[in-house]
């Protein structure tokens, strides 16, 4: 008897013919989101600072009979932008979607403990180019492609720290609150042409251990799955329906108790 071989009954192949640009590919969310729209048949264009993350990760997608482009970028460089959305287009013919997850807290990042006002100018400028306008440099390289296919999603990783705030976490949390709204202004802007563009707002997320320290009322920090199944979701043909809008993800967070 023939055993079947992949896509396995629990991978739909939601993403057979299309092709994701996923940010932050390197490790935590973007990492798994990549594979995962590997997994379910899409050619996947990882993108990160980390240069040998990504080749590994590219190379372990390409073993499993996938097609991947790793493109060691930083995405504070509108230059570097615009050659990855060349790349993708020339490489694999368009672009369905674009995952901006690349990111983080630049008290974490920087190494630099303490408050706002102990933070360096350096850490400063890090929390909002790579939060901030790393994603809006990415939207608008990829938007003519997507307008020209009159079709693609846009998905942006933003936190509850940009929802609620957080104490101390003033460069995060405003860059945060601004993905949001770039998600909205995304949206009206892309509609006229079949493009979507959702959020995402995680609260703890086991990517690191860490994370596991942070309080929700579920009394739990995510799974990195939680957070990537619901990109994948808002990824695929499912979501049609959904645009502008900001998803949280937090186990209650938001609604208070935990700031
Ligand atoms: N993990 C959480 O608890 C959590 C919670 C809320 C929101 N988020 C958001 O989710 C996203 C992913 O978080 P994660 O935990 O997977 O982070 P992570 O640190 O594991 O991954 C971030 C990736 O971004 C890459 N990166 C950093 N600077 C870059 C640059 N200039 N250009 C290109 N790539 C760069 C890093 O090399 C890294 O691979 C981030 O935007 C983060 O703010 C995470």
């Amino acid at each position: 008897m023939e055993h079947s071989t992949s896509p396995t009954p629990h991978f739909p192949m939601r993403f057979k013919q299309k092709v994701a640009i996923v940010t932050g590919a390197g490790s935590g969310l973007g990492l798994l989101s990549a594979q995962q729209y590997a997994h379910e048949g899409a050619k996947v264009v990882l993108v990160d600072v980390n240069a040998d993350a990504i080749a590994t990760a590219a190379e372990e997608i390409q073993q499993a009979g996938g097609e991947a482009l790793a493109i060691p970028t930083d995405i504070r460089s509108y230059e570097a932008v615009s050659q990855v959305v060349a790349r993708s287009v020339e490489t694999f013919g368009r672009i369905d979607i674009l995952a901006n997850i690349a990111g983080g807290n630049p008290h974490r990042v920087c190494n630099c403990p303490g408050g706002f006002e102990d933070m360096t100018q350096e850490a400063i400028d890090w929390g909002i180019d790579v939060n901030f306008t790393g994603p809006i440099y990415f939207s608008h390289a990829v938007l003519p492609t997507m307008i020209k296919q009159q079709g693609g999603v846009i998905i942006n990783l933003a936190s509850v720290g940009g929802v609620v705030g957080g104490a101390g976490a003033v460069v995060y949390g405003a860059a945060k609150s601004g993905i949001i709204g770039l998600t909205k202004s995304l949206a009206l802007t892309g509609a006229p042409h079949g493009i979507r563009a959702c959020c995402v707002s995680p609260g703890p997320v086991l990517t690191r251990e860490a994370m596991a320290n942070i309080k929700t009322p579920l009394g739990r920090a995510a799974t990195p799955e939680e957070v990537t199944k619901f990109i994948l979701y808002l990824s695929s043909e499912d979501a049609a329906m959904i645009s502008g809008s900001n998803h949280l993800i937090d186990g209650a967070r938001a609604c208070g108790g935990y700031r």
